[in-house]
């Protein structure tokens, strides 16, 4: 298999950076296709701990190359800190090393003030965004009103850009009682930071195709998780993209049959930053016990994330959606100690059984979990790294579930370490 694309399959934060860099030593290059730097991905390579945003995490293996496609939104500024910040850890980053698609839309600073006045303004409708800007930065892409990185090479048409998208939002402000923006500011900021960005600047669907001619391999790294997606997620509480695997195509310039293997990263339990219904959600000391071992606190924003137990429903339906053709469980080793373990295997709607999520707002979050109770295990799973390693009860676990969301497990991760992770298909392999 050539071409590999790597998607969470719950809510985000399923340890999609530590797999991705895993994988990333069989592969030549590492892709970003959507999202943002509203994703944290955080990996552990012998006890250091790097934190990215919007650099994919093939960035700290050196001698692959990394692309930024045009399916995410950029913060320039951000992507220049976040390059300084590796840099200071030791990692090479460079034109030849890191690539940004020529179409790829910018995150300008009135994004993210649009993004925090909504969110102050409303409880009612709060979705509990990173605040970053990612939303009002898709909302204008497809308004046909963004800016993008090349056009940051001509400085008429950033003129013809910025005015564009100043009527509409000079508009917006004045409703939310934001002051009109300085276009002369902006401006001088854009020209002064778009010499940092050109350098990277490329035709990344020309060069990714020539690639993939030549026999490298892609990774393709999904950012959020498929229940945040814009389509098939707990919409309204959602990210802004799409986050399935279907995605990385588009995000890219890749054609889909390029893709040869889907693999969905998968927490041995299920946790959710940010508002929006969870139906197996844990408010007892069982829940904190996840967030305690799991140390579940968002990369970006701090936040405590909301945990909960394995919702197999849930993951059935997004193996389907993104296509997987096996998943990499994560944090097997946060369940250690548990007497007894609790997996959701369908809801109760209306006196009604569910094999599936409802897709009406009101109606998921009315579904109540049926759950399957599973023999726990007292010894450690951590660092292991081999199936012989595991205690029965924990294989019988990682059995169970396989046949539950009816696809198998080709990678079991038991610590944050890059090394701590067990082999059982290599989604590379021919
Ligand atoms: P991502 O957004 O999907 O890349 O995941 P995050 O990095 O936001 O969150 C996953 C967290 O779990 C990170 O702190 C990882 O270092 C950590 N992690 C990843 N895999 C494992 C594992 O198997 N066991 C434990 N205990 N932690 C893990
Ligand atoms: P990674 O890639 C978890 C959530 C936010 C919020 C919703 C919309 O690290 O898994 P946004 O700022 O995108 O408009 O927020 O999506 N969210 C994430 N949750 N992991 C992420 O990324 C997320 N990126 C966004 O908390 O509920
Ligand atoms: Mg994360």
């Amino acid at each position: 298999m050539a071409n590999v694309v790597v998607v969470g399959a719950q809510w985000g934060d399923e340890g999609k950076g530590k797999i991705v860099d895993w994988l990333s030593e069989r592969a030549d290059v590492v892709a970003r296709f959507q999202g943002g730097h509203n994703a944290g991905h955080t990996l552990v390579i012998d006890g250091t701990i790097y934190k990215l945003n919007a650099l994919p995490s093939g960035v700290v293996r050196g001698g692959k190359l990394s692309v930024i496609g045009n399916g995410v939104v950029l913060d320039p500024w951000h992507l220049v800190k976040e390059i300084e910040t590796i840099r200071g850890q030791g990692v090479e980053v460079t034109p030849e090393t890191l690539m940004v698609a020529e179409n790829t839309p910018l995150i300008l600073p009135f994004h993210g003030e649009l993004d925090r006045a909504r969110e102050g303004q409303n409880a009612m409708a709060k979705i509990g965004t990173t605040g970053r800007g990612i939303g009002p930065c898709y909302e204008d892409k497809v308004g046909r009103r963004v800016i993008r990185v090349a056009d940051l090479a001509d400085d008429a048409t950033l003129e013809l850009r910025v005015d564009r998208a100043l009527v509409h939002h000079n508009a917006l402000r004045a409703g939310l009682g934001l002051p009109e923006i300085d276009r002369d500011a902006l401006l001088a900021s854009l020209r002064e930071i778009a010499p940092e960005i050109l350098k990277y600047a490329a035709p990344v669907w020309k060069v990714l195709n020539e690639k993939r001619r030549a026999g490298n391999r892609i990774l393709f790294e999904g950012a959020q998780g498929a229940l945040l997606d814009i389509d098939f997620g707990t919409y309204p509480f959602v990210a802004s993209s799409n986050t399935i695997a279907g995605q990385a195509a588009t995000g890219t310039g890749i054609g889909p049959g390029s893709i040869d293997f889907v693999l969905g990263i998968v927490k041995a339990y299920t946790t959710r930053v940010g508002e929006g219904p969870f139906p197996t959600e844990l408010d007892d000391a069982d829940g904190e016990r996840l967030g305690t071992r799991g140390r579940e606190f968002g990369t970006v924003t701090g936040r405590k994330r909301r945990c909960g137990w394995f919702d197999a429903v849930l993951v059935r339906q997004t193996c389907a959606t993104s296509g997987m053709n096996g998943i990499a469980l994560t944090k097997l080793d946060v369940l250690d100690g548990f007497e007894t373990l609790k997996v959701c295997v369908g809801y109760e709607l209306d006196g009604e059984r569910l094999d599936h999520l409802p897709t009406a707002a009101d109606q998921q979050a009315r579904c109540t979990p049926v759950y399957e109770e599973l023999p726990g295990w007292q010894e450690s799973t951590e660092g292991a790294r081999s199936w012989a390693d595991l205690p029965a009860n924990a294989i019988k676990y990682v059995r169970r579930v396989e046949e539950l969301i009816d696809c198998p497990v080709a990678l079991l991760s038991t610590s944050p370490e890059r090394d701590d992770t067990i082999l059982v298909t290599d989604p590379f392999a021919d």
